[in-house]
């Protein structure tokens, strides 16, 4: 990490110069979902952790009336004047810092020049949090810079209504919480409608996490997503009549088998299934990890794959080959989507002696099957968003 900074800093002084004004560095990383798919924003259970690869920002106060925004992942310079930074732009990835700059802007005795350059390792559009990365970065780095002393909940609840309001994308809680609260060699076991988590101790032993990105090219709020926010919804409005609940993630496995047919819209209630179903699956996982039993959360994220695969409709001919064929390599105990779906990427527990086998044979299978090639990382355990020192 040392090295990567001091490059970053290089890079950061040819883009805007050197000056006397105070660079400070954060880090923010991705996330993967273990189990708990599509139950964030229904009041559910999730089950993340935080991964090695993240979003790097370099900031300072500049002393002009200006933003000026800048990635190495990506060509877009931006030169903001500080008065016309409350608006949308073309640019996909600068949106994600302007929504968060936005949240923070009431709180703010005058918003004030700044040079902000990022830098990230977590594939785009990959399902991996990319975009809840640079927010989480940026909501970290705002907080310090003027001050704050915000707790981390509200740098998270910040960044979510960021994506929201600005971005546009009804998304959970999830990515932001588990990017704010990762911890090395634990899952966090949140309840979104709490919001409360618990850290589950994820022993691996003689296991490993794969991770293998369809590299199927897909845009979040173009997808299907905020349709199946409504859909729930619908799901809610129905049941409610019958129990005394407010969101899916309320409503228990027994409760909808005696109440499903009250919905008359086979979607709506396949849609429902999957979450209250999905919900059942996360409790039954973290039992599994306290017990140490690996091989039950394997075939839980095998059952969990197949309901969004049939009931929630999220998966699609890319993710369903990716899991078919991993689940063809001996000593996968399971495999499954992770994130919105619609594209992106996999994650898969096998036995570490294993790996190389399973990057070739998925490898094959998976182009045979769809013409793309996979990509592959090993998901390690890891801590959330921090300030860095610089070398
Ligand atoms: C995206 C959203 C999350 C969550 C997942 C699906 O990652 O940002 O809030 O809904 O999809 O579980």
């Amino acid at each position: 990490m040392k090295e990567r900074v001091k490059s970053l800093v290089k890079k950061f002084e040819a883009r805007f110069g050197k000056s006397d004004e105070k660079l400070s560095v954060f880090f923010a990383p991705g996330r993967v979902n273990l189990i708990g798919e599509h139950t964030d924003y229904n009041g559910g259970y999730v089950l993340p952790f935080a991964l090695q690869y993240g979003t790097l920002l370099l900031i300072r106060f500049n002393g002009l009336d200006q933003l000026r925004l800048s990635s190495v992942n990506f060509p877009y310079e931006g030169r903001i004047p500080v008065a016309e930074s409350s608006k949308k732009i073309d640019q996909e990835w600068a949106n994600y810092p302007l929504g968060v700059i936005q949240q923070f802007r009431p709180h703010l005795n005058g918003l004030k020049g700044m040079d902000m350059l990022y830098e990230g390792d977590i594939p785009n559009g990959a399902g991996l949090s990319s975009s809840a990365s640079i927010e989480m970065v940026t909501a970290c780095a705002i907080n310090e810079l003027y001050r704050l002393g915000w707790p981390m909940i509200e740098l998270i609840r910040a960044s979510k209504k960021a994506e929201n309001e600005f971005v546009g994308v009804n998304c959970g809680i999830m990515d932001q919480y588990a990017v704010g609260n990762g911890k090395k060699d634990h899952a966090i076991f949140l309840d979104c409608d709490a919001v409360r988590h618990e850290w589950i101790p994820l022993e691996l032993k003689d296991y490993r996490l794969i991770i293998a990105n369809t590299n199927k090219k897909r845009k979040l709020s173009d997808s299907k997503y905020n349709e199946r926010v409504e859909e729930c919804a619908k799901a809610v409005s129905i049941l409610k009549r019958f129990l005394d609940v407010r969101q899916l993630g309320q409503v228990s496995m027994a409760d909808f088998e005696t109440y499903q047919h009250k919905i008359p819209d086979e979607t709506i209630r396949k849609r429902a299934r999957h979450v209250i179903s999905e919900n059942d699956r996360v409790l039954r996982a973290v039992a599994s990890m306290r017990r140490g039993d690996l091989a039950e959360l394997g075939r839980l994220m095998d059952q969990s794959h197949e309901s969004l695969r049939y009931d929630y409709e999220v998966t699609g001919h890319e993710l369903d080959s990716l899991v078919e064929a991993a689940r063809r390599v001996p000593g996968v105990l399971g495999s499954r989507m992770t994130g919105a779906g619609f594209g992106g990427c996999t994650v898969s527990i096998l036995q570490k002696d294993q790996v190389e086998t399973f990057r070739k044979q998925v490898h094959n299978h998976y182009m045979n099957k769809t013409g793309l090639i996979p990509s592959f990382y090993e998901g390690e355990v890891s801590n959330g968003v921090t300030s860095l020192q610089i070398p």
